[in-house]
């Protein structure tokens, strides 16, 4: 029997909308969905070798069924470390030298990860003054976050995707079938953005049964429904501040204030993603009930959505929380070089709040090294 499939619209102004397609074997059609957006029956796929080996293909040949015109496949290597100013130059330069020329009406698809789509969408943002694009999205963090919204771009020096620019795609095609080739690490690191959802804005998600990889094959209902829930939390969002200028969007980062010093700190070779966020999301819930503006309840409740999605939820003891307070003035979010966390009042009302001091910062982390101890949570590394 098929999966479920299902679409989450994002209503941008000005004919800028587009849809989110969620559900199993969407790539055997994404040539049909696709068509109703290109402008053009010329496609190129930019993706890395380890998603082409499985996706590429039959990507490829729905395009061409669908009459997609030799869809070209550019490739660059797969990895943060290849998120830069080079890469981006590079795929230009493929770009450029195709056999066939490429003009403005042009349909980039970006398959795979978060890379994949930060870069292509950058590429998309900029080649000929910007070209239409779609997002493929192969992994979960992608699939609920990354893939939405148009944030675009790559890291420049020290700064994480400092170098980018708002572009939005034109479809999100979220296929769970892809997330079988997913390690399951990877797809655990997507559930921390997953429970971000939950504590920002809809309940149901922080509540959620524990997930595992397993059920992409065994309830991809489950799956598809909670990368549903999550998509409806940031496509709302983004409706209501595209450009992060009123300080809403700044919400959907929640645990990521923490999260980023602790990728920062372990040069992003220690943690995946989502799981320095689900670390994150405790230490913002933990500041929070020592500044008296989360209640232990809402802490508790983050902390075991954590743990039921099996993040690690603790600072290991190397890190020093002073190495972390160092890190927090260059966040993206710090206004003068004074961090800013997005706290929980309850369970779906969370604020960015400012002129938080060094001293409460670190009473928090306190607090969350104490219920570590008596919890013993285990680390993750
Ligand atoms: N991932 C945060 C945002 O899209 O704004």
């Amino acid at each position: 029997m098929k999966a479920a499939m299902t679409t989450v619209p994002v209503p941008l102004s000005a004919g800028r909308d587009y849809t989110i397609h969620i559900g199993s074997g969407l790539l055997a059609e994404a040539g049909a969905t696709l068509t109703a957006v290109a402008r053009s029956s010329r496609a190129i796929i930019i993706t890395q070798p380890p998603i082409a080996k499985h996706w590429a293909k039959p990507l490829q040949e729905s395009l061409c069924a669908a009459g997609f015109v030799d869809p070209d496949v550019i490739l660059f290597p797969a990895g943060e470390r290849y998120k830069t100013l080079a890469t981006m130059a590079s795929l230009c330069d493929k770009l450029y030298n195709l056999p066939r020329t490429i003009d403005r009406k042009t349909l980039v698809v970006a398959l795979g990860g978060g890379v994949v789509g930060d870069v292509a969408g950058f590429v998309a943002a900029s080649y000929l003054r910007g070209l239409d694009y779609v997002q493929v999205p192969t992994t979960l963090l992608a699939m609920v976050d990354s893939s939405i919204g148009g944030k675009t771009g790559v890291d420049f020096r020290a700064g994480k995707n400092l170098v980018g620019a708002f572009h939005q795609p034109r479809a999100v095609l979220a296929d769970v079938d892809t997330l079988r080739t997913l390690p399951p690490r990877e797809f655990r690191s997507g559930l921390g953005e997953v429970v971000k959802y939950g504590v920002i804005r809809d309940p149901a998600l922080l509540d959620a049964k524990p997930v595992r990889a397993g059920d992409i094959t065994a309830a991809p209902e489950t799956v598809i429904e909670i990368i549903r829930r999550s998509c409806v939390v940031k496509a709302d969002v983004v409706c209501a501040d595209e450009r992060e200028e009123t300080g809403l969007r700044a919400i959907l980062n929640y645990g990521h204030t923490i999260g980023h010093a602790l990728e920062s700190a372990t040069h992003y070779r220690r943690f995946k993603h989502g799981e320095a966020i689900g670390i994150g999301m405790v230490s913002a819930a933990c500041i929070g009930e020592v500044l008296g503006v989360t209640p232990t309840a809402v802490r508790e409740k983050v902390q075991a959505a954590v743990q039921t999605q099996q993040l690690p939820g603790c600072i290991p003891n190397d890190i020093e929380p002073d190495t972390l307070l160092a890190l927090l003035g260059r966040d993206k979010k710090a206004e003068d070089g004074v961090a800013r966390f997005v706290l929980a009042h309850a369970v779906g009302d969370v604020e960015l709040m400012g002129q938080i001091r060094k001293e409460s910062v670190l009473a928090g982390l306190a607090l969350q090294q104490s219920l570590c101890t008596s919890a013993r949570i285990e680390e993750i590394s």
